[in-house]
């Protein structure tokens, strides 16, 4: 056997910041980083190599793989990224995060009822292929309700609504198209919500993000600000990435009148805004916690 010394990154961007500093954190630690994306992997079933990368043996000369997000692609391409990280972890390859959680955190509807069940505070929620039976969610929800795609992140395609007439025709128009309509309370937040980001059973750091406007991500041009998390909020950090299976996680939570409830925990988290408000080092924890995991 090969000495494993690599450190894989499946990812579409070597060169974007996150995985350029997943790159230098692996290096400090004497380990190679192999970058690759999915359209490169080739995988073999009843002859070897089982799984190949530009003439490397996956399971033979890397220790680990870190996931970064699995981009835009068709269905089928979409199974077939998430079969192969399945293989790869049921061939004995440590994947951060494990492809059953990056399969329940991608799905916000998956997502939520997993956490509705253990119960963790989440917003009211109606799901469902029916614009007629949208609308009337629409009405129990408040008539003041957000939008959202199932599959979604950044805050993109999310919109917020409180006329009727406009939801009936967003509703009409996406089930249309075949598209699930993903109906939630607007909860009242202030324009700011909070991003924990949370490492093996650690949050590691976090932040309040403030906006302008009710949508609250960094890609949507809200700022960070630092946030020192009371044990309330790391406690529930920790279960929502613990019952999501989560090993790496940016937990997304508002403060909402009655409390914390927690929006969605997203698998493969970015962590730019967040490295500008907080000393740790975020990329040397991921990848600290990757080795250790696969040396253990
Ligand atoms: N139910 C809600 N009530 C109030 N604001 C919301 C609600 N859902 C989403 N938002 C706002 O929109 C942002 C994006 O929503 P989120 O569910 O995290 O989706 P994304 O995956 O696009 O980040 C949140 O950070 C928050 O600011
Ligand atoms: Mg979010």
């Amino acid at each position: 056997m090969k000495e494993q010394n690599k450190i894989g990154i499946i990812t579409r961007n070597p060169a974007s910041w996150c995985s350029s500093q997943l790159q230098l954190a692996i290096i400090k630690r004497g380990y190679e980083p192999f970058c690759f994306r999915f359209p490169e992997i080739k995988t073999r079933v009843g002859f070897l190599p089982k799984f190949e990368v530009r003439g490397v043996d996956l399971l033979e000369e890397v220790l680990a793989l870190i996931v970064r997000p699995i981009g835009r692609c068709s269905l089928e391409e979409a199974i077939f990224r998430m079969d192969v990280l399945h293989r790869l972890a049921r061939l004995g390859m440590i994947v951060i995060n494990h492809p059953s959680a990056i399969e329940k955190c991608i799905d916000k509807f998956y997502a939520l009822f997993l956490l509705e069940e253990k119960g963790v505070p989440v917003p009211r929620t109606v799901v469902t292929e029916n614009a007629d039976e949208a609308l009337k969610a629409f009405y129990e929800l408040g008539q003041d309700v957000v939008i959202k795609p199932l599959f979604g992140s950044r805050g993109m395609g999310i919109t917020r609504v409180s006329d009727p007439e406009v939801a009936l025709r967003i509703f009409r128009a996406l089930s249309f198209t075949h598209q699930v309509l993903y109906i939630q309370e607007f909860i009242p937040h202030g324009n700011r919500d909070i991003r924990t980001f949370v490492v093996g059973n650690e949050v590691i750091a976090a932040m309040y993000r403030e906006s302008s406007g009710w949508k609250t991500n960094i890609a949507q041009g809200a700022r960070p600000k630092p946030l020192r998390p009371d044990e309330e909020l790391e406690e529930l950090s920790i279960k929502v990435a613990e019952i999501l299976g989560c090993e790496v996680a940016g937990v997304d939570i508002l403060e909402g009148p009655e409390g914390y409830v927690v929006l969605e925990v997203n698998s493969q988290p970015g962590w730019r805004g967040l490295q500008s408000v907080t000393k740790v080092r975020i990329a040397d924890k991921i990848v600290e916690y990757v080795i250790s995991k696969a040396r253990s």
